[in-house]
C-alpha cells in the first residue's frame, strides 16, 4: 500500500489560499493559527495531481462530459463507502455545496419561507437562507458526554411550518457521526411536518475508523424520497480549489475529481433542481 508522508507540510502562504492569506483581512492579525477554514495543509494526493498534469498536457480546456469510467467510479464509491445503491441519472452536478444549498432553497421555497437548522453549525448554512430572503429557524443541539445530539422535542416543535431542514451529516463543527436511529427520527419528524431535508454529507469520508457514516438516503425509502443529499470529494482529498474558483472554465475538464453531486430519488425534484442550476444563482 502506498505510504504518505504527513510530516511534509508545504508552505502555503503567498499562494492566495483563503486559510492563510486571508487571515489578516478577516481577523485583523496574522498571529493566529488559521483554524477557520476546513482544508488541509497536506499535499493533494499524487494520483489527483498526476491526472491533472496529464489532462493539462492536452492544452485545450474546452467543454467536456463525464465519461462512463468516471460515472462508474462515483457509483462504486457510493456503494462501497456508504452502502448507497443509486443510479447515475439520480445525480446532478453542482459547482459547490453551498451553492447547491442555495439552488435547493431557490427551487423549493419562496422568500419568507422558514428553514430549520440545528445549531451550532457551519456558518454558511445560516448565511444562505438569510441572503436568499428565507427565515432561519434554530433548533439548538444538546451535549451529553462531549457529544452533540438532537433535541427531538425542540426539533418537532420548530419543524412546524418549516419548508426545508438543512442537516450537517456528519456534523460540523461538533464532529458527531449521526446514527441511523437518530437520522430515522429526523426523517420521521420532517416527513410528518412536510419538511424537505437537505443532507450535506461533505465530511462523510473523514470519520474516525470506529464510526461509520450513515447517508440520509439509506435511512429508509421515505427518507430518500424526501431529501436531497450533497456529497463531494473535495474535503477528504484536499481538492477544494478544483470545485470553486476554477469551476466554470475548468471543472468538467477535470472530471476525475472535482465535481460535486446532489442526489435525489424524486424525478420532478431533480428536473426542477437542474433548471435552477442551469439558470445560475448569484445570491451566494
Ligand atoms: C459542512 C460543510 N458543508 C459545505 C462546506 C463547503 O462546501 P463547498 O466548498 O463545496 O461549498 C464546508 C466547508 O468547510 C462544510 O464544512
Amino acid at each position: 500500500m502506498k505510504q504518505y508522508n504527513f510530516d511534509d507540510i508545504p508552505a502555503r502562504k503567498g499562494t492566495w489560499c483563503v486559510k492563510h492569506d486571508m487571515t489578516p483581512e478577516v481577523f485583523g492579525t496574522d498571529d493566529l493559527l488559521p483554524m477557520w477554514v476546513a482544508d488541509m495543509d497536506f499535499k493533494t494526493p499524487d494520483f489527483i495531481m498526476e491526472a491533472i498534469r496529464k489532462r493539462c498536457e492536452h492544452e485545450v480546456l474546452g467543454y467536456t462530459f463525464a465519461p462512463d469510467g468516471y460515472k462508474m467510479a462515483v457509483l462504486n464509491w457510493f456503494q462501497k463507502r456508504y452502502g448507497i445503491a443509486t443510479k447515475w441519472n439520480r445525480m446532478r452536478f453542482v459547482p459547490g455545496i453551498v451553492q447547491g444549498i442555495a439552488f435547493v432553497l431557490q427551487t423549493f421555497t419562496r422568500p419568507g419561507d422558514k428553514v430549520l437548522i440545528t445549531t451550532p453549525v457551519y456558518p454558511p448554512f445560516i448565511n444562505v437562507p438569510h441572503r436568499t430572503g428565507r427565515v432561519f429557524v434554530s433548533s439548538p443541539l444538546k451535549t451529553a458526554n462531549s457529544r452533540f445530539s438532537f433535541d427531538f422535542e425542540d426539533l418537532e416543535r420548530k419543524a412546524e411550518g418549516c419548508k426545508v431542514m438543512i442537516l450537517s451529516n456528519p456534523h460540523n463543527p461538533g464532529g458527531t457521526v449521526w446514527t441511523k436511529e437518530e437520522l430515522a427520527k429526523v426523517a420521521d419528524i420532517c416527513l410528518r411536518k412536510g419538511v424537505l431535508v437537505i443532507s450535506d454529507e461533505i465530511h462523510a469520508d473523514l470519520t474516525y475508523p470506529e464510526f461509520r457514516h450513515t447517508s440520509f438516503t439509506t435511512v429508509s425509502e421515505a427518507a430518500e424520497c424526501n431529501s436531497i443529499t450533497f456529497f463531494a470529494p473535495s474535503k477528504h482529498q484536499c481538492a477544494m480549489s478544483l470545485t470553486k474558483e476554477s469551476a466554470k472554465s475548468f471543472s468538467v475538464s477535470l472530471t476525475t475529481t472535482n465535481c460535486l453531486w446532489a442526489t435525489s430519488s424524486a424525478t420532478t425534484r431533480r428536473r426542477r433542481l437542474s433548471r435552477t442550476a442551469r439558470s445560475g444563482c448569484n445570491s451566494c
